[in-house]
């Protein structure tokens, strides 16, 4: 993993993988590796940080990459940072398109798999270790990417302090999620972070693989500064 990782490495555990391929618009697949049974990997469920959320790809990473796929705004020298990468979906896309992306999370082992599925996909990512409560990289990206992240009213306010801090002077923050109530609450509220919606997505997603729910519709909100130029 790169330097300029915050936090100690601890060794990490190999977990047992699955291979998905991920079907993207006009025909392009991208093969990822995600745990193969995400029961094996709960330690502790009363801990809230220990839920395995990241071992998995959510059906707002699917939307959100679609979107990323067909929007001509990501592209070649566009620097973007997803935070909550978990398997690194949305960030990796980015990265086929030509774009410089840092993929972060807490989870050491969930930014060992997102890098590890950069590389099959055939290109590069920086990994970056930084908790939203204590986060200290003082950089500012043209995108930030928020796929399914904003669900904890008690975390919530500590990544509107880093969508402002860390977007660039006219870059967007992209908020993906599946209609969820505290990501709905957060973008009525996002004034208070200085930021403003400046467009809402939506992205109708159909995953075949043993999921409960097939269908899922995926809202996009694209957020700005406050003191941005409107489009
Ligand atoms: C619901 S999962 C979403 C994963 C991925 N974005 C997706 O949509 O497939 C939430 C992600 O946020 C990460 N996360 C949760 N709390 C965090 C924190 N305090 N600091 C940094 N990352 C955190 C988890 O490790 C996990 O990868």
């Amino acid at each position: 993993m790169q330097k300029g990782m915050k936090g100690n490495m601890e060794q990490l555990n190999p977990v047992e993988k699955k291979k998905v391929i991920v079907d993207l618009p006009g025909g392009r697949q991208v093969i990822f590796g995600i745990a193969a049974n995400i029961e094996d990997l709960i330690t502790d469920l009363s801990d809230e940080d220990k839920v395995p959320c990241w071992a998995d790809i959510w059906p707002a990473a699917h939307g959100l990459a679609h979107y990323l796929w067909e929007e001509e705004a990501i592209g070649l020298g566009k620097r973007i940072m997803e935070l909550g990468a978990g398997m690194g979906l949305p960030g990796i896309v980015c990265a086929l398109k030509g774009a410089e992306v840092t993929l972060s999370d807490f989870n050491p082992t969930a930014l060992e798999m997102a890098s590890e599925n950069a590389r099959q996909n055939g290109i590069k990512v920086r990994l970056l270790q930084e908790d939203w409560r204590s986060f200290s990289c003082r950089e500012q990206f043209d995108f930030i990417l928020a796929s399914d992240i904003l669900y904890d009213p008690k975390l919530n306010p500590f990544l509107g302090q880093i969508f402002s801090h860390n977007t660039h002077p006219g870059g967007t923050i992209l908020v993906a999620h599946p209609h969820r109530k505290a990501t709905c609450e957060f973008i009525e509220d996002c004034a208070v972070y200085g930021l403003r919606e400046v467009k809402r997505d939506l992205r109708e997603i159909k995953l075949t693989e043993e999921t409960l729910l097939p269908r899922y519709e995926i809202v996009i909100n694209a957020l700005q500064p406050a003191g941005a130029p409107r489009e």
